[in-house]
Parts: structure tokens; C-alpha cells; sequence
């Protein structure tokens, strides 16, 4: 088990203590990242672009989750490892138990996350009757990328603002543990975190979420190209990898990432 649980999320929101989140899909940088003491790593359906050169998370297979978050498990004795369920992976409420399963026993995940508002009610149910630690992924959902047409901010309208936050507190009801929000104003990010018991996490999504997660590769600036809520944390400091993370930690912490530049309104 490791140091970081559930329970301890949640009382780092109440206390507003920053959870930080950063990705890894490999034994040498989960290492670095559990060494630093972020405080979840999340194994993401990201590697399709990051790892295999796709331009899209619609590739990424359950095999390709199961073998990146096996690699990463081992090295997690301080960060809660969260494993994404990757596209068409939870259709159902037996597919989902199926799938979680293989990403808890096979991959060792602590948690899982799957992208979708109310349509995973069931599914985030039925995982929550069997004890499975459940992340919902709100806001830009990359796995749709087809249907969107795009990787868009989502919500600025207010009719799917208020459908973010109104998914946002059925799928708590459900018994989602954390809930992720992707490219949404920062308005909306707040008014979400607020509403919930449960911590938030934002990626492109304001400094008034609980905590802040980033890509690996975007934090350290050789991603093909970063995204515009992203910040290069290596470029210019002396220690190196671990000193970007460091950085990182100590950034959202303070509360000086994201900057006002890094969000949407
Ligand atoms: O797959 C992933 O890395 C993610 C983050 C972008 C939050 O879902």
C-alpha cells in the first residue's frame, strides 16, 4: 500500500493542502516521481501520443493500459497510482468491473479514471459497490476527439457549464472518489471544487481546483508541442529532472501554477 490513499486525498482537500499529479508510463520515471513525492502518478491513455506516436488516445488499447501501469506499480511506495481506462473500455457496468479489475490486479492500479459524465453513473456505481477507488474525467474528454472535432475548452457555454457541474455532482453521488476536469474556465473549475466533497483536479483548468496534474513530457518541455495551459519546469534550473518536479510540486503548492496566462476564461 501505498502512502498516499484516498482517505489522505480527501483530507488534503478539507485541509487545501495542492494534491500534485503528474504523468508516467515507465519504471525509471515513476521511480524519479515517487522519489520526489508527487502525490499520485497517473499511468494515462496520454501514452497513445506520448509513448507510441499516435495522434489521438483512440488507439490505446487495455493491454497497452495493463502492461504501462504493471511497468510503473512496483516503483509506487509514496504516490497512489491511478490507471486510465481507456477508450470503449466502460460501456457497461460488467465491462467496467472487467476492466478494472485487470488494471487493480494485473497492473496494480490503486484507482482507476474513465472519461464521461452521466452515462458512467452505472459504471462508477457498480465499481463503488465493489470497492474500487474511482477518478471521473469531466471538461475535454480526449477519448471523444472525433465527435468533438477537436481538443476544445468545454463549458463556456452556459448550458454545458451547467451540465459539467451537474455530472460533476451525480457521478459523486455515485461514488466517484476525485474528479478530473480538462480545459474548463476557471469559473466553472471553482464553482465545481466548491460544490464537491470530494477533491478536483485540474489540467487546464485554474489555480482554484485541489490539486493539478500535467503530462510528464509537457513538464519537461520535449513534448512534440505542449499544450498552452502547460509549463516547461526544466528549462533553466540546475537540478535536472528531479529538480523540474520539485518545481512542479512546490509551484502548485504555492499556488503560482497555473499562472493567469495558463488558464482559460
Ligand atoms: O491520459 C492522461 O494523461 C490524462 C491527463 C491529460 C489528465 O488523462
Amino acid at each position: 500500500m501505498a502512502t498516499i490513499t484516498v482517505k489522505k486525498l480527501l483530507k488534503m482537500k478539507q485541509e487545501g493542502d495542492k494534491i500534485t499529479m503528474l504523468t508516467a508510463y515507465d519504471a525509471s520515471f515513476a521511480r524519479l516521481l515517487d522519489q520526489q513525492s508527487v502525490d499520485v502518478i497517473l499511468v494515462g491513455d496520454s501514452l497513445g501520443m506520448v509513448m507510441q506516436g499516435h495522434d489521438s488516445t483512440v488507439p490505446v488499447t487495455m493491454d497497452d493500459m495493463v502492461y504501462h501501469t504493471k511497468i510503473v506499480s512496483p516503483m509506487c511506495q509514496y504516490s497512489l497510482l491511478l490507471g486510465d481506462l481507456p477508450f470503449m473500455s466502460c460501456t457497461s457496468p460488467k465491462q467496467a468491473i472487467k476492466n478494472a479489475t485487470r488494471l487493480m490486479q494485473e497492473g496494480g492500479a490503486h484507482m482507476v479514471k474513465m472519461e464521461g459524465g452521466e452515462a458512467q453513473i452505472e459504471n462508477i456505481a457498480q465499481l463503488t459497490r465493489h470497492g474500487v477507488p474511482v477518478c471521473a474525467h469531466l471538461g475535454l474528454q480526449p477519448q471523444s476527439v472525433h465527435k468533438l472535432g477537436g481538443y476544445f475548452v468545454q463549458g463556456r457555454n452556459q448550458k454545458v457549464a451547467d451540465k459539467i457541474l451537474n455530472d460533476a455532482l451525480l457521478l459523486q453521488d455515485a461514488g466517484a472518489d476525485m474528479v478530473l476536469m480538462e480545459c474548463v474556465p476557471v469559473s466553472l473549475a471553482r464553482k465545481v471544487t466548491q460544490a464537491l466533497d470530494v477533491p478536483t483536479i485540474g489540467i487546464g483548468a485554474g489555480r482554484d481546483c485541489d490539486g493539478q496534474v500535467l503530462v510528464l513530457q509537457d513538464m519537461l518541455g520535449i513534448s512534440a508541442k505542449a499544450p498552452s495551459f502547460s509549463q516547461d519546469f526544466l528549462t533553466g534550473q540546475s537540478n535536472g529532472i528531479a529538480g523540474a518536479v520539485a518545481n512542479f510540486i512546490s509551484s502548485v503548492k504555492a499556488q503560482t501554477f497555473p499562472s493567469d496566462a495558463q488558464c482559460f476564461i
